[in-house]
C-alpha cells in the first residue's frame, strides 16, 4: 500500500498550478460516449479518470492521452457497466444517463456505499423515470429499458443532487422534446458539462434562478473542450500555504468557484489577493478559529472543502464548529487527526474542533479522498515525520500532490 512520509514544519513558498477538475471531467467523459469524437484539454491524470476511461473502453470507445489532452473516439459497444468497474468508482453512475441516451437500455449494479456513507440513487431513478426509463432491480443489479424513445419532461429535484442533475442532462440531450430541471445543482462542474454538450450540438440553457432547460436533439457531433480548474484542489493548496505560514501563489484557478471559502481564510487571519485566474495567500501568524461552518450545495460552503479546512482549525487559536449537511459521514479523518494531537469531538453532523498549539507526527491512515488531503495538510504543520498510509484515496483526486508540494518547499517522500 503506498504511503507518504511527510517531514513537517516546512514553510511553503512559491507558485503552484491547479490541474483540471475531476468532478467536471468525469461527467464530460460520460458525455463523450454520445459524441463522434472529442478532445478534452486540461484533463487531470487521476485514478478516477483512469476508471472512467476503462468504462468508456468497455463501452466501445477508444481513449488516448497526449499530455493533458485526452482524445476519445466514439464506438459501438455494450450498454452494461460491469460490477467491478462500478465498484472501482461510485460516480460511475453518471454513465447511466449517457448509456440510456445512446442505447435506450442499460444494466449496471448499484454503486453501493462509500467512505462518506450510503450513495443512494433514488433521485437519479425518479428523474429518469420521468424521461421514460423503466427500472427493474434484480439482486443488486439494475436493468433499465426505454419503450420507444426518451421524451422530455418537467423535473423538480427535491435536493439539488449534482449526479442526478448530470444524469438528467445527459439523457435529456438526445430525448424527444423539452426538459426542464428545477432545483438543479448549480456547481461549476454542471455549467462545464453543459458547455461541453452544447459544443457538441446539444441545446442546454440555464435560467438566472438555476433552472436548466434542454431541447433534445437527434445526435451530437464532435467537441473540443478545456476542463475548468479543480476548485477543491485549489482550496487544498491554499490550505497548505495557510497552515505552514507560507507565501503561495496558486495559479490556474477561478476564484469565483470558491467564493464561499475565501472569506474563511481571511477570518482565520490569512492575507489573500485574488486575480482573474490566481489567488495569492500569505499567513504570517497563528491561524484563528472559525466560529461556524455549515456545508451547503453550491454556491454555499462545499462539503469537499470541510476536511481540508478542518485541518487548519486543528492548530488554530480557539474553537471552530462544523456542520455537515450533505453527506452522512464526513468526519472519518477526525480520528486520524486526533492521533496527531488534534482535539475534535463529533456528534452526528456536528464537529467541534478546539485548536491546539501544535500537532505531532504519527502513523495515520487515509479514510477517503478529502480526508486524506486533510492529513497531508496537518502533517505539513506537525513536528517530526508523519507517515500517511493508503494514499490510494488521495491519488483518486489529486494529481502528483507530493511533487506539487515539494516544488514549493515541502518534504514528502512517496513509498
Ligand atoms: C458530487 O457527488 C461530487 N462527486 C462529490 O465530490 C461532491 O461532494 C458532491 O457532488 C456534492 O457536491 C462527483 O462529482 C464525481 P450529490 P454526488 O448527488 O453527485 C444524496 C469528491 O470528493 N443523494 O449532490 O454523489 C447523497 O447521498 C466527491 O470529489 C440522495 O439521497 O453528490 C448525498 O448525501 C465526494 N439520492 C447528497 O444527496 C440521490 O439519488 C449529495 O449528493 C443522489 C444523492
Amino acid at each position: 500500500m503506498e504511503r507518504y512520509i511527510v517531514e513537517g514544519l516546512k514553510r511553503l513558498n512559491g507558485e503552484m498550478e491547479v490541474h483540471g477538475a475531476k468532478n467536471a471531467a468525469l461527467p464530460i467523459l460520460a458525455a463523450s460516449l454520445l459524441c463522434d469524437s472529442c478532445e478534452l484539454h486540461n484533463c487531470p491524470e487521476l485514478s478516477d479518470i483512469g476508471a472512467a476511461r476503462n468504462i468508456l473502453e468497455h463501452l466501445g470507445c477508444t481513449t488516448k492521452k497526449e499530455g493533458d489532452t485526452l482524445i476519445i473516439t466514439g464506438g459501438e459497444g455494450g450498454c452494461t457497466i460491469p460490477d467491478q468497474l462500478m465498484r472501482e468508482m461510485r460516480s460511475s453512475i453518471v454513465f447511466l444517463g449517457a448509456i440510456l441516451a445512446k442505447y435506450r437500455q442499460a444494466s449496471l449494479t448499484f454503486p453501493g456505499g462509500c467512505e462518506l456513507g450510503p450513495r443512494p440513487i433514488d433521485l437519479h431513478i425518479g428523474a429518469l423515470k420521468r424521461l421514460g426509463v423503466t427500472f427493474q432491480e434484480e439482486g443488486g443489479s439494475l436493468r433499465c429499458t426505454v419503450k420507444g424513445k426518451l421524451h422530455g419532461a418537467s423535473i423538480s429535484l427535491p435536493f439539488p443532487s449534482v449526479g442526478a442533475t448530470e444524469n438528467i442532462m445527459l439523457a435529456a440531450s438526445l430525448a424527444q422534446g423539452h426538459t426542464v430541471i428545477r432545483n438543479a445543482a448549480r456547481e461549476p462542474e454542471i455549467a462545464d458539462l453543459a458547455a461541453f454538450l452544447n459544443s457538441a450540438g446539444a441545446k442546454i440553457s440555464t435560467a438566472a434562478d438555476g433552472t436548466i432547460h434542454i431541447d433534445g436533439v437527434k445526435k451530437l457531433g464532435s467537441a473540443v473542450h478545456t476542463v475548468i480548474p479543480d476548485r477543491i484542489v485549489g482550496i487544498t493548496y491554499l490550505c497548505c500555504g495557510a497552515i505552514t505560514q507560507g507565501d503561495l501563489l496558486v495559479r490556474k484557478v477561478n476564484p469565483e468557484h470558491f467564493s464561499a471559502v475565501l472569506p474563511i481564510f481571511e477570518e482565520m487571519g490569512c492575507q489573500l489577493r485574488c486575480g482573474v485566474d490566481a489567488v495569492h495567500i500569505r499567513s504570517s501568524q497563528r491561524l484563528r478559529a472559525v466560529k461556524s461552518i455549515a456545508t451547503m450545495p453550491y454556491p454555499g460552503f462545499p462539503t469537499d472543502a470541510l476536511a481540508p479546512i478542518m485541518a487548519l482549525t486543528a492548530v488554530a487559536e480557539g474553537t471552530s464548529v462544523f456542520t455537515e449537511n450533505i453527506f452522512q459521514n464526513r468526519y472519518k479523518q477526525a480520528w486520524e487527526l486526533e492521533r496527531m494531537g488534534a482535539d475534535i469531538k463529533t456528534e452526528g453532523r456536528v464537529a467541534i474542533v478546539r485548536g491546539v498549539p501544535a500537532l505531532h507526527s504519527a502513523q495515520v491512515y487515509c479514510t477517503d479522498l478529502r480526508g486524506g488531503a486533510s492529513l497531508v495538510i496537518a502533517a505539513l504543520a506537525a513536528q517530526g515525520q508523519t507517515v500517511i498510509h493508503n494514499v490510494k484515496h488521495i491519488v483518486r483526486g489529486y494529481q502528483d500532490l507530493d511533487y506539487a508540494l515539494n516544488r514549493v518547499g515541502a518534504s514528502i517522500a512517496r513509498e
